[in-house]
């Protein structure tokens, strides 16, 4: 079978992940999430708006947050989100209606959609970009998306050495719950982006010019009164104690929570979320 034939393992389980668990868990977090993750909305609003746009791609753009924000700001400009995940994208199209927003939504893995060829003059995107099958070819299916000189602004995290917040639940947890899967650094997940000589040679192999990776370093937070919710339901450990049953949840939960104890002040959550700021531009015929 040639490579192109093989079967796409690891779209298949992303999909299902991301139509899944994951999905659900976002949509479920999503108020609590949307306001961790606002400083990133900010930031990819304020690159939007430096110049004049016609056409922008929100590349796994999940319940539309920053898609509708850009939609907001960008005012004729035609804003388009994209995101395999059924349930997201079901609260990104609420959200949309809800908010009177332009924005659309396709549903595809943007990996192998047929985008109209050169439609795009920017592409961004808030940590949906590290999940792919082959990042190769996802890119260079995005610089064929995107018109010549298009820009492109993606928002990834580094390593879990500077995030130890991300992965503060599962050190803790892991005396407890000795199958949690270990984290493959290589494949689709949160910190596949974290090496940036490896990010930038995929860019620059999938039609972009001018890849330059900038260390974002941004306070984010969330009310206390989620914590439980924010362990209990995202990353490894969310999706590990989904299917435990109560006794090891709560007794998990008491473990964990208290390695929290550093990230929380008065009623609030902060943490650093160390991550690229990825630009690029796309390179002419
Ligand atoms: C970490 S979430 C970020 C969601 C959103 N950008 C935000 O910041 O709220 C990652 C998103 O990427 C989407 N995703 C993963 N692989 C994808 C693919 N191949 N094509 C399109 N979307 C994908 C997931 O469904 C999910 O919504």
């Amino acid at each position: 079978m040639s490579p192109m034939n093989q079967p796409r393992k690891n779209a298949e389980e992303q999909a299902a992940l991301w139509n899944g668990s994951a999905g659900q868990s976002w949509v479920a977090a999503q108020e609590l999430l949307d306001g961790m993750l606002e400083p990133f909305e900010r930031l990819l609003v304020d690159v939007a708006v430096a110049k004049p746009r016609q056409a922008v791609l929100d590349v796994g753009c999940g319940t539309g947050a920053t898609t509708v924000a850009l939609a907001k700001r960008l005012g004729s400009a035609a804003v388009v989100g994209v995101d395999l995940s059924q349930p997201m994208l079901e609260h990104a199209r609420l959200r949309a209606q809800r908010e009177g927003s332009t924005a659309t939504f396709i549903r595809a893995d943007a990996e192998v959609y047929p985008f109209e060829p050169a439609s795009f003059d920017l592409v961004v995107s808030r940590f949906g970009v590290m999940f792919f099958d082959d990042t190769v070819r996802a890119f260079s299916n995005l610089r064929r998306a995107a018109r010549a000189e298009a820009e492109l602004f993606a928002i990834a995290w580094r390593s879990p050495s500077e995030n130890p917040f991300m992965t503060a639940a599962e050190r803790a947890a892991a005396p407890l719950l000795p199958a949690l899967p270990a984290r493959d650094p290589d494949g689709p997940g949160q910190f596949r982006f974290a090496n940036a000589s490896g990010v930038a040679r995929t860019l620059e192999q999938s039609g972009w010019s001018e890849v330059e990776l900038s260390p974002l370093d941004v306070e984010c937070s969330f009310p206390e009164r989620d914590l439980e919710r924010y362990l209990t339901r995202l990353g490894p450990l969310g999706r590990a104690l989904q299917d435990a049953d109560e006794a090891t949840k709560e007794r998990v939960l008491s473990v964990v929570r208290s390695a929290f104890d550093a990230y929380v002040h008065g009623d609030q959550v902060r943490f650093n979320a160390a991550c690229w700021g990825i630009a690029a531009r796309a390179r002419g015929a």
